[in-house]
């Protein structure tokens, strides 16, 4: 039983002093709009939230990240619903900055029917919300192993090597648990190119899968680098502190027998 042990992505924003690599963001933000957009919603992300410092399309020469070109770029690709401000009508309209990210589906029930039964969860936060973050997203997009020989599955549900679960009572009498367990979600990234990065990087599987899972981590704290680059300054400034409280103690005190 149990799931394998992580794949590590090698993600640049690992550890105190690691950042982003805005190419990567790029890239995966490509792949979530292009291939996992079609299931899964990101409702706490905004289009303006890309152009912020950190962000996939950060710009510093764009003061508000609400005028960054490639943000409203971005933004005018994808249609919105909105309320017609004279009808009163429903309407879909090409988004602005200010809009949050589309769901594709109007509701959960909707989401679960058209997916066997198995609502696709948001990711906006699915990097916190499942143990290894980054890796565990990598891991899973790579993790379509072929089944083991034996295992009993439905056809809504797929073998994964980093799911969790237990596939003991799904094998032969005797057999030995592989780990892992199914997963609703169809191999998402099955071939190389689903995407054309504009970076030139070869969109192979894993390198989509790497991207999209730094994508992803980085929408689930889009503030995460500052806190630790403001932390490691409070860090340095204690440090300093100490050691001028030290050198001036020893002065004050030093002819005093
Ligand atoms: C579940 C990521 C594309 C349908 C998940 C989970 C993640 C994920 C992290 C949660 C797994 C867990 O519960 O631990 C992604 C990424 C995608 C992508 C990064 C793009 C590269 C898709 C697409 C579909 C889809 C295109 C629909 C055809 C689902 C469903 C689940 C799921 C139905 C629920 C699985 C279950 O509970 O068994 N996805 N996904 N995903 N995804 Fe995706």
């Amino acid at each position: 039983g149990g799931a394998h042990h992580l794949r590590d992505g090698g993600f640049s924003f690992e550890g105190p002093f690691g950042t982003f690599d805005q190419g990567q963001l790029q890239r995966g933000y490509k792949v979530y709009r292009e291939v996992c957009a079609a299931c899964h919603s990101m409702s706490l992300m905004h289009f303006r939230t890309l152009g912020e410092k950190g962000g996939p399309f950060y710009d510093p020469h764009a003061a508000n990240p609400a005028e960054n070109r490639y943000v409203k770029a971005l933004a005018a690709e994808i249609q919105v619903s909105d309320i017609d401000n004279e009808t009163g009508e429903p309407i879909q309209r090409p988004g602005i900055a200010a809009d949050a990210f589309p769901s594709p589906y109007p509701n959960h029930t909707a989401a679960a029917a058209a997916n066997g039964g198995a609502a696709p969860p948001d990711l906006s936060v699915m990097a916190k919300a499942r143990h290894g973050g980054a890796n565990y997203i990598y891991s899973i997009l790579t993790g379509y192993h072929t089944p083991p020989a034996g295992l009993k599955m439905t056809n809504t549900q797929h073998y994964n090597a980093y799911m969790s679960g237990d596939l003991k009572p799904f094998m032969p009498e005797g057999a030995a648990t592989p780990p892992g367990g199914f997963i609703a979600m169809p191999p998402p990234l099955a071939q190389d190119g689903l995407v054309t990065y504009d970076d030139g990087t070869r969109a192979t599987k894993d390198q989509m899968a790497k991207d999209v899972a730094a994508y992803i981590a980085w929408a689930s704290e889009p503030h995460a680098v500052e806190r630790k680059q403001a932390g490691l300054g409070v860090l340095a400034f204690l440090a300093l502190f100490a050691g001028v409280t030290y050198v001036s103690y020893r002065r004050i005190w030093k002819n005093v027998a």
